[in-house]
Formats: structure tokens, C-alpha cells, sequence
């Protein structure tokens, strides 16, 4: 397994990795199985997987946990090792965003809404982070989890704009046995705020059960919602949407085929989110 953090040095790599389907899994580290079942699907699917680690420091917003953000490269590095995947790409900021670095990507509308309406910013360093990679790595498909739902539409959306040449794969969600969708950040709650936590899954599977009885109304799925999670006061709730998957457009009604079900609370000093759709991304 290659590991290459100069930038020049990974082009020289790409230029004579001779493959006809590279897989590529762009993600920040820390790695755990939601990670795990990207990474899997491409080798996969794949006769060459490459995996970015990078904590990027654009998609962080002022008073955000950029510094805090989990990192521990030593064990990223064993586990893809072990399940031999072809090349990390672990590069620094410096690599990544020069001196004089002033080129950003941004898709409009459709990051100012859900998380991008506090995280202002984030969805422009993400977007912007991912097409850097996209064009170093030229992977033919690259990998996503569901988790970052309004993430993987906006990318979607970049790559089909921007006529990259290359497929989005959304994989589905990734739980821990009490239904927390597993993230790097779960390792900061403690056990009661774990407790608090997990009341996000409880409250959208509840929500997603009405609307397998029938119910479609947004405005009383929401409630419902909204009545769990206010059942812990750890929980401060960032919001509830019922929207477009396309568009990201609120529904009065769910589409069985075109609706995202998403939610961010507060824990702690820990933000979380959760979804599930009815449809595809
Ligand atoms: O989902 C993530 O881990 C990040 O947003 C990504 C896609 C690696 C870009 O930094």
C-alpha cells in the first residue's frame, strides 16, 4: 500500500496506475465501519482503491471543532493496510491550499438549506475539497455514506454540472447496535449523552413507521419527531426537515419516491445528524 502526501509525488502515481476502474473513498479520518463499508464496496467493485484522509480545514466554520477533530492516522493507516487497499492520499493543508489559495466551488440553494443554514460555509469547503480530490485522484466511481445525505446530493449535483466524468455511489447508513449512525464524533459523548443521542434514530425510525401506516403529512411527522427528542433535555434540536431529495424543497407531503427525512440535534458540545429517504439519492 502506497501512502503519498505530496501532491506532486501522487500525480506521478496516478499518471502510471494503469486501471480501468479506480474506486475512490475521500474521508477525514478516524476511520469506523461506516468508512469501512465505502472502502469495502470499492474494492470491491474496483480493481484499485484509493482512500483520502484529510481533515479540511475550509469546511469548518469559526468556533467549529477543527482542531478537535479526532485524528489518528497510525490506526487508519493498519486498518487499510490490512484490507489492502492500493494508495492513501494523506496530504497537509499546505498541499492542499497554497499560500495564495483563492479558488472555491459552490453550489448554489442547495447548501444555504438544512445544515448549510448555520454551517454557512461548510458545504462550499466540502464541495471544494472533494472536486481538488476528484481531479487529483480521476477515480471512475467514488464513494459516499447516506449519513451525509444533503453532502452526497450536493456533490451529485457539482458532478453533474460540472460534466465530471465519474459515478457517485451513496451507500446506506451505518448504526451502532443502539441505532446511533456511527461518526468520528461519537467518541465524544459521554454515557448519558450517548443515551440522549441515540433518541435521534428512535425519533425518525418512529417517523418512518407512521409513514409505513399511511401517515404523510409533514407538518405531523415532524411533530412526532419533535416530540422524542424533546423527551431528553441533553438534546437541543438544530432542526427537523421533510424536503425534496432533488431539490431539497420542503414537502407538505412525503414522496414515496422523492423525500429526505433529516434531522441535527445537540448533544453536549457534539453535533449530530441523521436521516432516512424514501427514493434514491
Ligand atoms: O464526509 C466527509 O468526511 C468529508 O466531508 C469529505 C467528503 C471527506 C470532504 O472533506
Amino acid at each position: 500500500m502506497k501512502i503519498i502526501s505530496q501532491i506532486d509525488e501522487f500525480r506521478q502515481y496516478r499518471r502510471v496506475l494503469n486501471r480501468n476502474k479506480i474506486g475512490f473513498v475521500p474521508t477525514m479520518g478516524y476511520l469506523h465501519d461506516g468508512h469501512l463499508s465505502l472502502i469495502d464496496k470499492s474494492l470491491e467493485e474496483n480493481q484499485a482503491t484509493i482512500v483520502s484522509i484529510f481533515v479540511n480545514p475550509t469546511q469548518f466554520g469559526p468556533g467549529e471543532d477543527l482542531d478537535r477533530y479526532p485524528r489518528d492516522f497510525p490506526q487508519d493507516r493498519q486498518i487499510l493496510e490490512a484490507r489492502s487497499v492500493d494508495c492513501i492520499l494523506f496530504p497537509d493543508s499546505d498541499q492542499m491550499y497554497g499560500a495564495n489559495y483563492a479558488t472555491f466551488i459552490e453550489v448554489k440553494k442547495l447548501g444555504t438549506v438544512l445544515c448549510g443554514k448555520t454551517r454557512q460555509t461548510h458545504f462550499k469547503g466540502v464541495t471544494t475539497v472533494v472536486l481538488k480530490l476528484l481531479n487529483l485522484v480521476q477515480p471512475t466511481t467514488a464513494y459516499f455514506g447516506q449519513k451525509d445525505a444533503q453532502q452526497a446530493i450536493i456533490i451529485k449535483r457539482m458532478v453533474a454540472d460540472l460534466n465530471l466524468d465519474l459515478e457517485i455511489k451513496v451507500l446506506p447508513i451505518i448504526r451502532d447496535d443502539d441505532g446511533l449512525a456511527l461518526s468520528s464524533r461519537n467518541r465524544y459523548l459521554s454515557d448519558q449523552e450517548r443515551q440522549a443521542a441515540v433518541l435521534l434514530h428512535t425519533a425518525l425510525s418512529t417517523a418512518q413507521n407512521r409513514i409505513g401506516e399511511g401517515r404523510e403529512d409533514s407538518s405531523a411527522l415532524k411533530k412526532v419527531i419533535k416530540k422524542i427528542l424533546k423527551q431528553n433535555r441533553l438534546i437541543k434540536t438544530d432542526y427537523i426537515e421533510i424536503v425534496s431529495l432533488d431539490h431539497l424543497e420542503p414537502l407538505d407531503k412525503v414522496d414515496p419516491e422523492n423525500t429526505l427525512v433529516a434531522a441535527a440535534i445537540r448533544v453536549g458540545g457534539i453535533r449530530l445528524i441523521d436521516n432516512f429517504i424514501l427514493g434514491e439519492i
